[in-house]
């Protein structure tokens, strides 16, 4: 494959990954569809105070249907939400999320993400950055960057055990950078999107 070949914005949200927690359950990564905005909202309320803040970095309530779709995105846009769904008995039930964006080139990706209070410490959160990575990797990222709030211990112990770098923020003083560079990432690879 040329590796100088455009690879499709598509690609990031094309893969629905199947894994299971530490703790048996089987769960889902999937993108979301436009319809979900209320679901996602849903997820968002509930939320503990604490998460809800760690997630949005100090500021956000609520979140607004409008704010709710541009998080889901579009398969064919910059940014790609991420339903993670435990799938074992009953109705799927979303128990996490994510996005991923990517910038104007292209060459550098911003995540973020959240996993339900009940749900947290079971391997969820891993799995969800595992897939951010992979599918900005797909898409042709070089860099996966996020941000966090300083007091976010859980956050940056699961960013450095992913292989991220961590720094202050050059703007914020409340914030911490994270970086990591998606060369090396498997998932490029497993795609045969390798340069
Ligand atoms: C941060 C967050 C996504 C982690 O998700 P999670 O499902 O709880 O994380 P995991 O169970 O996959 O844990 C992965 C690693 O995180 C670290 N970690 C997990 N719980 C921790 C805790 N209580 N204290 C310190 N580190 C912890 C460990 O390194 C752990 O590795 P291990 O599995 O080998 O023990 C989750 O706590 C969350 O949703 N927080 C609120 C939103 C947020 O902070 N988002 C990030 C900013 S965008």
């Amino acid at each position: 494959m040329d590796p100088h070949r455009p690879v499709p914005r598509s690609v990031a949200a094309a893969p629905v990954q199947l894994f299971r927690t530490r703790a048996g359950d089987l769960v889902r990564i999937r993108p979301f569809a436009p319809e979900e905005a209320e679901r996602l909202g849903e997820h968002v309320a509930g939320l503990s105070p604490a998460s809800r803040r760690n997630r949005f970095l100090g500021g956000l309530a609520q979140l607004t249907p409008a704010a709710a779709l541009r998080l889901i995105g579009h398969p064919d846009g910059p940014v790609t939400g991420l339903a993670v769904e435990r799938l074992d008995d009953g109705a799927p039930l979303l128990v996490g999320e994510g996005v991923l964006a990517l910038d104007a080139h292209g060459a550098n990706a911003e995540l973020a993400l959240s996993v339900a209070d009940p749900w947290q410490g079971r391997g969820i959160g891993r799995s969800i950055l595992a897939s951010i990575g992979l599918r900005a990797a797909a898409a042709g990222a070089r860099h996966l960057t996020g941000e966090l709030l300083h007091t976010n211990h859980r956050m940056r112990a699961l960013a450095q055990a992913a292989g991220f770098a961590v720094a202050s923020h050059r703007q914020d003083a409340r914030l911490l950078a994270i970086t990591r560079p998606l060369d090396h990432c498997p998932g490029r690879e497993a795609l045969g999107l390798a340069a």
